[in-house]
């Protein structure tokens, strides 16, 4: 395959895994936590609420790795590492800084103490814990679309 070829699936990779990814963040936070919040018993909302991600997680997982080595394959082959030094390249500092938070909460922290420190919090004050919830994810998704904004217009030499 032609290098130039290889290039296109890495950009094909990256997308796709990031609507698989951002698209299911999307959901959680405006669909799903909103219902469990009207619907669910307040004692019930966070347990069940893990329950249901951790399902995702999995696929957060894939995604986050596809994103990660194709973005890494497509900054090497445009010989691009310098724009981590070019403030006009915020969007790409901005992406990392997403990927890394993900990457951060799904690989170390959850299986670490996040996923079992949330637990307990949500017994002791489960109105509480089940805000935060919902604040962190928002702050996530913002912060990720603001990424994605700035990635399509900032490849196709907006800035
Ligand atoms: C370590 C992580 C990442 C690296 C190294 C990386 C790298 C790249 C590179 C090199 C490009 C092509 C730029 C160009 O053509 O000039 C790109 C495009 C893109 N990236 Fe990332 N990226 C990463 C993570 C992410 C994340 C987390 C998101 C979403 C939140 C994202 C969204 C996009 C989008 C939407 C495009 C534009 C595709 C297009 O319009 O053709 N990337 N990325």
């Amino acid at each position: 395959m032609h290098d130039f070829d290889l290039f296109v699936l890495a950009r094909t990779i990256h997308v796709v895994a990031i609507v698989f990814w951002i698209g299911g963040v999307a959901f959680i936070t405006t669909v799903l936590l909103p219902t469990i919040n009207k619907v669910v018993d307040k004692e019930q909302r966070v347990l069940l609420f893990e329950q249901l991600e951790h399902k995702f997680a999995w696929h957060a997982k894939l995604a986050t790795l596809a994103t990660g080595v194709s973005g890494y394959y497509m900054l090497d082959f445009l010989n691009a590492w310098q724009r981590y030094q070019e403030l006009q390249y915020w969007w790409l500092h901005l992406m990392t800084f997403v990927w890394l938070i993900f990457s951060l909460v799904l690989f170390v922290l959850e299986p670490l103490f996040l996923h079992r420190w949330f637990i307990e919090q949500a017994k002791k004050d489960s109105n509480k814990s089940f805000k935060l919830l919902q604040k962190m994810h928002y702050i996530l998704l913002s912060i990720s679309i603001l990424a994605v904004v700035g990635a399509v217009s900032g490849s196709h030499d907006y800035f």
